[in-house]
């Protein structure tokens, strides 16, 4: 028997980590950036019904520039994923 290649071992272990990454964003460091970046002109509770989903897809466009925005955003994927937790979880 073949054994599996380190590419497909590697893959493997790239998807779950981007699966782990993507649930364990940070709801308390998105409040703190939130609230010092975005929160003179936005509170938690603006976002309701919103899912941490689309507005991480939404706030990843406004920085690329393809969504405007009234001010241009600096934010890493790490920042945009725990901002989008604690918005989606309306601020509590
Ligand atoms: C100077 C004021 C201001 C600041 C600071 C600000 N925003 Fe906004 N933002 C607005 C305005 C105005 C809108 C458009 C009206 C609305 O949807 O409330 C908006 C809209 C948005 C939208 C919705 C865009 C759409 O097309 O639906 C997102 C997402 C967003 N802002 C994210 C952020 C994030 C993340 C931060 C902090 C890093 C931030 N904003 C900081 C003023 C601001």
């Amino acid at each position: 028997m073949r054994l599996p290649s380190i590419r497909a071992i590697a893959s493997v272990l790239a998807t779950s980590c981007l699966l782990v990454s993507a649930h364990a964003a940070d709801v308390q460091a998105g409040k703190a950036v939130a609230q010092a970046k975005c929160g003179q002109c936005h509170a938690a509770g603006d976002w309701e019904g919103e899912d941490a989903p689309s507005l991480d897809s939404l706030m990843r466009d406004i920085v690329a520039g393809k969504v405007k925005h009234r001010t241009k955003l600096e934010l890493t994927p790490t920042e945009i994923a725990n901002i989008a937790a604690y918005w989606a979880s309306g601020g509590k």
